[in-house]
């Protein structure tokens, strides 16, 4: 994983870690920003607002990925989220989001967690971190981690 952070593994399935995070991190009323290109990522900001948080989604097509970052820079200025939301790996679009831009914006404007689902995509693609910068990373090494064959 390319981290010297601690790694918490947990017995279960991708949704455990995913509501585990929110639900460790979040109180009600924390604002969260969630950048949504596909299902998972919008599921991401329901997730949060049935927790009584205020959710503000940044949406682009579901065959795109996260681009006009003006776009996401206004929204992390004026609505200053506790949280920011993406997903790395989009599966059922099968689009691959640019998180490190990101992890440069929660710098910049101090915005305490950023929070990417990888449960598809750790141990797949090119895994990029930006030191400092994220904060909670939920991963499933059963989808992108090589699978030997019987
Ligand atoms: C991006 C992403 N997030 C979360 C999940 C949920 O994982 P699980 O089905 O193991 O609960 C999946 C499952 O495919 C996924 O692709």
């Amino acid at each position: 994983m390319n981290t010297r952070n601690d790694v918490v593994i947990m017995t279960g399935e991708g949704m455990l870690a995913l509501w585990s995070g929110l639900k460790s991190c979040l109180a009600p009323g924390d604002r969260v920003l969630s950048l949504v290109t596909g299902v998972f990522g919008d599921g991401i900001g329901d997730m949060a607002a049935s927790l009584g948080c205020e959710v503000r989604k940044v949406t682009f097509a579901f065959n795109e990925t996260i681009h006009e970052m003006d776009r996401v820079e206004a929204a992390v200025r004026e609505f200053r989220p506790h949280m920011i939301t993406a997903v790395h790996c989009e599966t059922p679009s099968g689009t691959l989001n640019p998180i490190e831009g990101l992890g440069d914006l929660k710098r910049q404007y101090g915005v305490p967690l950023l929070y990417v689902d990888a449960v598809a995509s750790l141990g797949g693609p090119p895994w990029i971190w930006t030191p400092g910068a994220w904060t909670c990373c939920w991963a499933d090494p059963r989808n992108a981690f090589p699978r030997r064959r019987a």
